[in-house]
Formats: structure tokens, C-alpha cells, sequence
């Protein structure tokens, strides 16, 4: 199968090993694969998703991208980012109110040029983004619309791709733990799984669904991936792992467990985590470390998705 994809991620990616923090946990061997370093602006799994999705805007003659998240999304830094490489406009609806002084993802998204328009609503997002999408076409401007998190059938692909990359690095890993929450990383990882026959389980920790939603989510955007690997592949729930107990504080809201996460990975490997996701989704491994739920001779692969310059945002700079 030819299928269009532009190569601007710095790849592989590195797989760290974090043996002291394997040590303080007393627990199984924890590695890092660290997607925090594929290189577009401050990195993160969304690159990987754009080479897919850039490549397909393209193909169809779009001038500008148009997306949507939280103010702080670092979906929408990443996409503006890609825009810029390609020469393409950028749009970007963000629900939040636009502060005195944007900071961190928000900033980076001014600096690459994107024209930013804010809602204060959640709940008014998906119609604004519609409407932003049907003026840009009235206006001439070709946009192509990406999908929340870039989590669609298309930019689910570069996670069954980044599988491959994982086999092709002969580590050996009996589990991969991420953070999951649109779902496309989750999806192209299981269909990289089955297509590229990782033998090891793969389990995503909500950062903001339960566990029926993602798993129908996951399963579905995964079967509808394969078709664009040339043949449908019908995944069911079942062969989706998820865990939705770490998610029940709500999205963005940092607790203890977030920051204890963010700070052991920092004080015992000079390693950065993120607020939002990757500190979720490493308090959910470290908390079922504790709980035994890993066997001390296997290895687990806690999979890096980015998200660094949140770190810097007012939201929570000061509050880990
Ligand atoms: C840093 C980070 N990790 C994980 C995720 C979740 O990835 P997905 O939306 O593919 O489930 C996101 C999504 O925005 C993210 O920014």
C-alpha cells in the first residue's frame, strides 16, 4: 500500500531505561520510549500523527489547516507547527478564554502563526469549529479539518507505524502503558499490534473517558485505520486494554497522584513529564506497580506521548 506521509518526526525515537525509578518502586524494569522527541516543536505523539495527516492535506490541495482543542492542547501547538513547516495557513478553536498573556502551548501556537479563535464553552466547540471549517471553504482558503487529538482513521496510522519502529528496535517489553485519551494513539498502537505481531499487551490509562467509551472508541478507529493499510481488520472491545481509574478527578485537574508522578520522574531521572497526560498516565503505572499488578520479571514500556510546555502554563506551573 502506497500511503502518503511526510517524514519531518525525528525517528526512532530513544528507549531509555529508568532503573532508578525501577529501583524506588522496587518493581518490574520500566522503560521510556520517548516520543517527547520527535522533534516538531517540543515534540510529542502528535507528530507522528501529523506526517499522515499533513501528507493527506496536501494530496487534496488544502492551503490551511483548521483544528480544535483546549487552550492548552498540545494537539493544536503541534498542528500549528506543522502548518508553519508546509507553508500552510492554520486556524485553531480553543475552548478557554484567551488570557492578558498567553503562555506555554498557547504562546507557541501565536509564534507559528496560527489565527486563534477562542469559545468559552466547551459545549459550543464542535459547531464553532464547523462553522470556522464552512467559511474557510466559502472563502476559497481549501481547509482541511483535523480531527480532535488528530485521532482519525488517518493519524491513527502513525501509531500502528510507531509499533513497527518498536519491533524493529529489538527491546523486549512484555506491556506498553500510555496515556489515552482521544484515542488515535491507542488505536494505531492496536493495530500496529496485530498487523505487525507485537506479542506483548498494550494498555491505555484514561486521562478523561471511561473505560466502555475508549474501548468502543479505540476499537473502532482502529478497524476503520486498517482499511487504509489495505485490509479491514474488525477489532472488537476485547482487544482493547484500558484502565479508567486514574481519571475520575476530571481532565486537567492535578492531584497528588499527578504530582508525585511528575516529580519522581524528574528527581529520580531528570526525565520531564507533563501535567495533563504523561503525569496521569505515569501515576496510573506507578500505582499499579504498587499494587503488584506488573510481575517483577516482566517489563513495561511506559510509551512518552509529550506535552512539556504545559509544564510552563499558568494553569500549572506553580501548582506541581
Ligand atoms: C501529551 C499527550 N499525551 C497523550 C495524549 C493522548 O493521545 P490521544 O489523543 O491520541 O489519545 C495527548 C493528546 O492530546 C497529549 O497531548
Amino acid at each position: 500500500m502506497n500511503i502518503p506521509r511526510l517524514h519531518f518526526a525525528h525517528l526512532p525515537t530513544p528507549i531509555e531505561e529508568l532503573s532508578r525509578l525501577t529501583e524506588h518502586l522496587n518493581g518490574p524494569k520500566i522503560l521510556v520510549k520517548r516520543d517527547d522527541q520527535t522533534g516538531l516543536a517540543f515534540g510529542g505523539n502528535k507528530t507522528r500523527k501529523l506526517e499522515f495527516l499533513v501528507a493527506e492535506a496536501l494530496e487534496q490541495g488544502a492551503k490551511m489547516l483548521i483544528s480544535g482543542g483546549a487552550l492548552q492542547s498540545n494537539h493544536c501547538r503541534q498542528t500549528a507547527a506543522a502548518a508553519a513547516r508546509f507553508g500552510l495557513g492554520c486556524t485553531l478553536v480553543l475552548n478557554g478564554v484567551m488570557p492578558d498573556e498567553p503562555s506555554a502551548n498557547l504562546l507557541l501556537d501565536q509564534m507559528f502563526g496560527a489565527e486563534i479563535v477562542t469559545i468559552a464553552d466547551r459545549a459550543h466547540r464542535d459547531q464553532t469549529l464547523q462553522t470556522t471549517y464552512d467559511k474557510a471553504i466559502a472563502e476559497g482558503r481549501k481547509p482541511y479539518l483535523v480531527t480532535y487529538g488528530g485521532s482519525s482513521p488517518t493519524g491513527a496510522l502513525g501509531y500502528a507505524y510507531a509499533m513497527k519502529e518498536l519491533m524493529e528496535q529489538n527491546v523486549h517489553a512484555d506491556w506498553i502503558v500510555f496515556g489515552s485519551s482521544s484515542g488515535g494513539t491507542h488505536a494505531g498502537l492496536v493495530l500496529g499490534q496485530r498487523v505487525f505481531g507485537y506479542k506483548g499487551k498494550v494498555l491505555g490509562i484514561s486521562i478523561d473517558e471511561p473505560e466502555e467509551w475508549l474501548k468502543a472508541r479505540v476499537s473502532g478507529l482502529a478497524s476503520e485505520s486498517s482499511e487504509k493499510m489495505g485490509e479491514r481488520i474488525d477489532f472488537t472491545r476485547d482487544d482493547v486494554l484500558a484502565n479508567e481509574e486514574y481519571c475520575r478527578a476530571g481532565y486537567g485537574v492535578l492531584t497528588d497522584a499527578e504530582r508525585e508522578a511528575v516529580k519522581l520522574f524528574a528527581k529520580l531521572e531528570g526525565l520531564l513529564l507533563d501535567p495533563v497526560y504523561t503525569g496521569r498516565a505515569a501515576a496510573g503505572m506507578i500505582d499499579l506497580i504498587r499494587k503488584g499488578f506488573f510481575k517483577k520479571e516482566e517489563t513495561v514500556l511506559f510509551w512518552h506521548t509529550g506535552g512539556r510546555p504545559a509544564l510552563f502554563a499558568e494553569k500549572y506551573a506553580n501548582k506541581i
